[in-house]
């Protein structure tokens, strides 16, 4: 059943080039220079657009956010479903709501459904599980196309999640006429080259994962840091490290760490910084040095042709420009995963935690 890996978490973690692949099965223009979604084809695009989700499906959705408002001009806000529920929400005319859960049975995320609803909202369901109660309430459903996932930890799912995001960012913002016919086809041929390239590159990001484990995995404590797109993946690194291996771990907005979390930088609370080729790596970088001014230990997450001095340099692939997450995602999922495996935890069935949450 695990296909010859230790735990779920680990075979779906290898798992993602297949996923990437099935993800875009059926979702390209015969040409393949355009995305098509069927799904969304009979609404409008969003005036506004609010994505409601929990835990790593919140972290999907806000990475999201940033393509939605760059590629496609929609101005979207990304809320956590046990929030927004209690809320006096206000939702304009021409607003569309985005739920995004794997399991499709999550107590708040479909207490949220129903609530927009019952104001007139129209909603779109990303889903993994087919038939699930999200799924079947949704106005329209977009199967992420993951295959089951049995790991608690989500993994693979996320990047399910990423891929379907990043094809209804290209499809609103083509419907918007806003992307070139080249950004659309470099951003095409960039997720259809993914799957090869990720196949090749994870027997070697496991490696790096193991080896930064057995040296880190003392640390009672861990902050991940990220800017832009790679601020939810700092959440998300964080999520997936304390919930299978029970080790501290926040995820902070690398800007924001000036304004309280730098007073708990001493030698023995590391910092695992994303670092990758963008606009904000300097910013990136001059965090760092705040972190390095007060004997952090940084593990970074990083890429060929960056200059960064620190205690662990992790280099992975690029892709290109957000895109770069389908090689950023594994490494944190594997950095935890690695982490736990080495401190003997339940990896794919960590205590208090189960895979779908149907109580709020
Ligand atoms: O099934 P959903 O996507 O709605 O689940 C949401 C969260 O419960 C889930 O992502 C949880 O955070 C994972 N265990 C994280 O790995």
């Amino acid at each position: 059943q695990k296909g010859g890996y230790k735990h779920f978490m680990l075979k779906e973690i290898f798992e993602q080039p297949m996923v990437v692949t099935n993800c875009l099965t059926g979702r390209l223009s015969p040409d393949h220079k355009h995305v098509t979604l069927p799904e969304l084809e009979e609404m409008p695009v969003p005036e506004r657009l609010h994505i409601i989700a929990c835990g790593t499906s919140f972290h999907a959705g806000l990475w999201a956010m940033y393509l939605m408002e760059n590629w496609a001009k929609i101005p979207t806000s990304v809320e956590i479903a046990s929030e927004y529920r209690y809320r006096d929400t206000i939702l304009g005319e021409g607003d569309q709501v985005l739920v995004i859960s794997q399991s499709g049975e999550t107590a708040d995320t479909l207490a949220c459904l129903r609530k927009v609803k019952e104001q007139g909202a129209k909603v779109i369901g990303l889903c993994n599980v087919v038939g699930s109660s999200i799924a079947r309430e949704s106005d329209t459903v977009i199967y992420t196309q993951a295959g089951p996932e049995i790991s608690v930890a989500s993994t693979k799912a996320m990047c399910s999640q990423l891929v379907v995001l990043t094809l209804m960012a290209l499809f609103w913002g083509r419907r918007k006429n806003l992307l070139t016919e080249m950004a659309e086809t470099e951003c095409l041929d960039t997720l259809k080259r993914i799957p090869e390239h990720l196949e090749t590159a994870l027997p070697e990001m496991r490696e790096t994962a193991r080896t930064l484990a057995r040296q880190y995995s003392g640390a009672r404590s861990f902050l991940f840091l990220g800017r832009g797109s790679c601020y939810p993946l700092a959440l998300e690194g964080a999520l997936k490290l304390k919930e299978i291996s029970y080790i501290h771990a926040e995820g902070y907005a690398a800007g924001e760490m000036k304004h309280g979390p730098i007073a708990l930088i001493d030698p023995d609370f590391p910092t695992f910084a994303l670092a990758l080729a963008d606009d904000l790596f300097p910013k990136v970088q001059s965090n760092l040095q705040e972190v390095q001014a007060r004997n952090g230990k940084i593990i970074a997450l990083t890429q060929d042709g960056m200059d960064l001095t620190v205690d662990s340099v992790w280099k992975i692939p690029h892709a290109w420009g957000p895109l770069d997450v389908f090689f950023a995602l594994p490494a944190l999922q594997l950095f935890a995963y690695e982490v736990a495996d080495y401190l003997g935890k339940d990896v794919d069935q960590p205590r208090n935690l189960a895979k779908s949450v149907t109580v709020e």
